[in-house]
Protein backbone atom coordinates (compact mmCIF):
# COMPACT_ATOMS: atom_id res chain seq x y z
CA UNK A 1 0.00 0.00 0.00
CA UNK A 2 1.46 2.98 -1.12
CA UNK A 3 1.64 5.33 1.95
CA UNK A 4 0.26 8.76 2.33
CA UNK A 5 -2.88 6.87 1.17
CA UNK A 6 -5.89 9.05 -0.28
CA UNK A 7 -9.06 8.41 2.10
CA UNK A 8 -12.56 9.09 1.31
CA UNK A 9 -15.09 9.72 4.65
CA UNK A 10 -18.88 9.23 4.55
CA UNK A 11 -21.21 10.70 7.05
CA UNK A 12 -24.67 11.66 8.03
CA UNK A 13 -24.33 13.52 11.55
CA UNK A 14 -22.10 14.83 13.83
CA UNK A 15 -18.90 14.11 12.16
CA UNK A 16 -17.06 12.91 15.27
CA UNK A 17 -15.31 10.12 14.28
CA UNK A 18 -14.44 12.51 10.85
CA UNK A 19 -13.35 14.72 13.10
CA UNK A 20 -10.70 12.42 14.90
CA UNK A 21 -9.65 11.28 11.63
CA UNK A 22 -8.59 14.78 10.75
CA UNK A 23 -6.90 15.39 13.71
CA UNK A 24 -4.96 12.01 12.93
CA UNK A 25 -3.94 12.52 9.77
CA UNK A 26 -2.65 16.01 10.49
CA UNK A 27 -0.68 14.79 13.38
CA UNK A 28 0.52 12.46 10.89
CA UNK A 29 -0.24 9.24 13.24
CA UNK A 30 -2.44 8.24 10.09
CA UNK A 31 0.17 8.45 7.12
CA UNK A 32 -2.92 9.69 4.57
CA UNK A 33 -5.30 12.74 3.31
CA UNK A 34 -8.78 12.66 4.08
CA UNK A 35 -9.32 13.65 -0.17
CA UNK A 36 -13.15 13.76 0.05
CA UNK A 37 -16.06 13.74 2.07
CA UNK A 38 -19.23 13.09 1.27
CA UNK A 39 -22.38 13.92 3.51
CA UNK A 40 -25.68 11.81 3.08
CA UNK A 41 -27.57 14.72 5.00
CA UNK A 42 -27.54 18.40 3.85
CA UNK A 43 -27.88 19.38 7.65
CA UNK A 44 -25.12 16.94 9.34
CA UNK A 45 -22.61 19.12 11.47
CA UNK A 46 -20.00 16.90 9.84
CA UNK A 47 -19.66 18.97 6.65
CA UNK A 48 -19.08 22.12 8.92
CA UNK A 49 -15.51 20.18 10.25
CA UNK A 50 -14.86 18.92 6.48
CA UNK A 51 -15.38 22.83 5.25
CA UNK A 52 -12.86 23.97 8.49
CA UNK A 53 -10.11 21.45 7.15
CA UNK A 54 -10.41 22.45 3.93
CA UNK A 55 -11.49 19.27 2.76
CA UNK A 56 -13.67 19.02 -0.30
CA UNK A 57 -17.04 17.92 0.72
CA UNK A 58 -20.31 17.06 -1.45
CA UNK A 59 -23.39 16.70 0.03
CA UNK A 60 -25.86 13.68 -1.78
CA UNK A 61 -28.92 14.02 -0.25
CA UNK A 62 -29.98 9.97 0.20
CA UNK A 63 -33.50 11.15 0.28
CA UNK A 64 -33.66 12.27 -3.51
CA UNK A 65 -32.10 8.69 -4.39
CA UNK A 66 -34.78 5.70 -5.54
CA UNK A 67 -32.18 3.27 -3.37
CA UNK A 68 -29.09 1.79 -2.19
CA UNK A 69 -27.82 0.57 -5.85
CA UNK A 70 -28.81 4.26 -7.53
CA UNK A 71 -27.11 5.90 -4.82
CA UNK A 72 -24.07 3.87 -4.30
CA UNK A 73 -23.44 4.55 -8.49
CA UNK A 74 -23.41 7.91 -7.54
CA UNK A 75 -20.79 7.71 -5.04
CA UNK A 76 -18.77 5.29 -6.91
CA UNK A 77 -18.52 8.46 -9.23
CA UNK A 78 -17.02 10.60 -7.14
CA UNK A 79 -14.61 8.51 -5.12
CA UNK A 80 -12.90 7.19 -8.53
CA UNK A 81 -12.52 10.73 -9.70
CA UNK A 82 -10.40 11.37 -6.25
CA UNK A 83 -8.17 8.39 -6.66
CA UNK A 84 -9.63 7.23 -3.23
CA UNK A 85 -7.51 4.28 -1.55
CA UNK A 86 -9.91 3.72 1.63
CA UNK A 87 -13.57 4.38 2.04
CA UNK A 88 -14.66 5.15 5.84
CA UNK A 89 -18.04 5.42 7.24
CA UNK A 90 -18.24 7.42 10.24
CA UNK A 91 -21.30 7.78 11.44
CA UNK A 92 -22.74 6.88 8.22
CA UNK A 93 -26.60 5.42 8.64
CA UNK A 94 -27.13 4.19 4.92
CA UNK A 95 -25.95 -0.10 2.89
CA UNK A 96 -23.50 0.54 0.56
CA UNK A 97 -25.01 -1.69 -2.49
CA UNK A 98 -22.86 -4.57 -4.11
CA UNK A 99 -21.58 -2.55 -6.83
CA UNK A 100 -19.39 -0.28 -4.51
CA UNK A 101 -18.67 -3.15 -2.23
CA UNK A 102 -16.53 -5.14 -5.33
CA UNK A 103 -15.02 -2.51 -6.76
CA UNK A 104 -13.81 -1.60 -2.54
CA UNK A 105 -14.05 -5.13 -1.07
CA UNK A 106 -11.53 -5.07 1.53
CA UNK A 107 -11.13 -1.10 1.32
CA UNK A 108 -14.07 0.25 3.29
CA UNK A 109 -14.31 0.52 6.61
CA UNK A 110 -17.10 1.36 8.93
CA UNK A 111 -17.38 2.04 13.31
CA UNK A 112 -20.11 0.75 15.12
CA UNK A 113 -20.74 1.13 18.71
CA UNK A 114 -21.18 -2.26 19.95
CA UNK A 115 -18.69 -5.45 20.14
CA UNK A 116 -20.37 -6.92 16.78
CA UNK A 117 -21.76 -9.37 15.56
CA UNK A 118 -23.81 -8.86 19.15
CA UNK A 119 -26.21 -5.48 18.60
CA UNK A 120 -25.43 -4.40 14.90
CA UNK A 121 -27.88 -4.72 11.95
CA UNK A 122 -30.51 -2.65 10.12
CA UNK A 123 -31.54 0.28 12.53
CA UNK A 124 -29.21 -0.52 15.14
CA UNK A 125 -27.59 2.54 15.36
CA UNK A 126 -27.06 5.93 17.87
CA UNK A 127 -28.79 5.29 21.39
CA UNK A 128 -30.81 2.14 20.37
CA UNK A 129 -27.57 0.35 20.48
CA UNK A 130 -26.57 1.50 23.75
CA UNK A 131 -30.73 0.99 25.21
CA UNK A 132 -30.49 -2.48 23.37
CA UNK A 133 -27.00 -3.54 25.34
CA UNK A 134 -28.15 -2.01 28.61
CA UNK A 135 -31.67 -3.82 28.03
CA UNK A 136 -29.88 -7.19 27.65
CA UNK A 137 -27.97 -6.73 30.63
CA UNK A 138 -24.63 -7.17 28.84
CA UNK A 139 -21.31 -7.02 31.50
CA UNK A 140 -19.62 -4.99 28.62
CA UNK A 141 -19.81 -3.24 25.64
CA UNK A 142 -17.15 -1.50 23.60
CA UNK A 143 -16.84 -0.17 20.08
CA UNK A 144 -15.87 -2.28 16.84
CA UNK A 145 -14.19 -1.12 13.28
CA UNK A 146 -14.62 -3.89 10.36
CA UNK A 147 -14.39 -4.11 6.63
CA UNK A 148 -18.03 -3.43 5.21
CA UNK A 149 -19.55 -6.58 3.07
CA UNK A 150 -23.03 -6.57 1.47
CA UNK A 151 -24.31 -7.10 5.23
CA UNK A 152 -25.48 -4.26 7.57
CA UNK A 153 -22.34 -4.30 10.14
CA UNK A 154 -21.33 -7.78 9.15
CA UNK A 155 -17.75 -7.93 7.18
CA UNK A 156 -14.63 -8.96 9.01
CA UNK A 157 -13.69 -7.42 12.08
CA UNK A 158 -10.53 -5.45 12.29
CA UNK A 159 -10.28 -3.99 16.13
CA UNK A 160 -12.41 -4.07 18.78
CA UNK A 161 -12.11 -2.53 22.74
CA UNK A 162 -14.48 -3.15 25.68
CA UNK A 163 -15.18 -1.56 28.42
CA UNK A 164 -17.18 -2.01 31.54
CA UNK A 165 -20.67 -1.03 32.16
CA UNK A 166 -21.34 0.61 34.89
CA UNK A 167 -23.98 -0.27 37.25
CA UNK A 168 -25.69 3.10 37.45
CA UNK A 169 -25.04 3.41 33.39
CA UNK A 170 -27.44 4.85 31.10
CA UNK A 171 -28.02 4.80 27.57
CA UNK A 172 -26.35 8.49 27.52
CA UNK A 173 -23.80 7.64 29.60
CA UNK A 174 -22.43 5.20 27.85
CA UNK A 175 -22.83 6.28 24.23
CA UNK A 176 -20.12 8.58 25.41
CA UNK A 177 -17.79 6.44 27.15
CA UNK A 178 -17.91 3.87 23.66
CA UNK A 179 -18.24 7.65 21.53
CA UNK A 180 -14.50 8.13 22.92
CA UNK A 181 -13.12 4.60 22.28
CA UNK A 182 -14.49 5.16 18.47
CA UNK A 183 -12.13 7.82 18.28
CA UNK A 184 -9.30 6.04 19.68
CA UNK A 185 -9.82 2.83 17.47
CA UNK A 186 -10.76 4.23 14.33
CA UNK A 187 -7.41 6.14 13.44
CA UNK A 188 -5.56 2.95 14.86
CA UNK A 189 -7.45 0.91 12.42
CA UNK A 190 -6.75 3.30 9.46
CA UNK A 191 -3.45 3.53 10.24
CA UNK A 192 -2.78 -0.34 10.27
CA UNK A 193 -4.49 -0.37 6.62
CA UNK A 194 -2.45 2.53 5.08
CA UNK A 195 1.18 1.06 6.44
CA UNK A 196 -0.18 -2.18 5.13
CA UNK A 197 -0.45 -4.15 7.98
CA UNK A 198 -3.87 -5.79 7.24
CA UNK A 199 -5.13 -8.05 5.18
CA UNK A 200 -8.39 -9.99 4.59
CA UNK A 201 -8.31 -13.52 4.97
CA UNK A 202 -11.06 -16.12 3.93
C1 LIG B 1 -22.32 7.61 16.90
O1 LIG B 1 -23.42 6.92 17.47
C2 LIG B 1 -21.20 6.66 16.71
O2 LIG B 1 -21.23 5.68 17.71
C3 LIG B 1 -21.52 6.03 15.38
O3 LIG B 1 -22.17 7.03 14.62
C4 LIG B 1 -22.73 8.02 15.51
C5 LIG B 1 -22.30 9.41 15.19
O4 LIG B 1 -20.95 9.41 15.00
N1 LIG B 1 -20.31 5.59 14.75
P1 LIG B 1 -20.22 10.76 14.48
O5 LIG B 1 -20.11 11.68 15.68
O6 LIG B 1 -21.12 11.37 13.40
O7 LIG B 1 -18.90 10.31 13.98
Amino acid sequence: MALMIRIAVLVSGSGTNLQSLIDNCKSGYIPGKIVLVISSNPKAFAIERAKRAKIPVIVLNRKRYKNDWTYSKRILKEVRKKDVDLICLAGFLWKLAPNIIKEYRGRIMNIHPALLPKFGGKGMYGLRVHKAVLKAGEKFSGATVHFVDEKYDHGPIIIQKKLKVRNNETPESLAKRVLKIEHKIYPLAVRLFALGRLKLQG
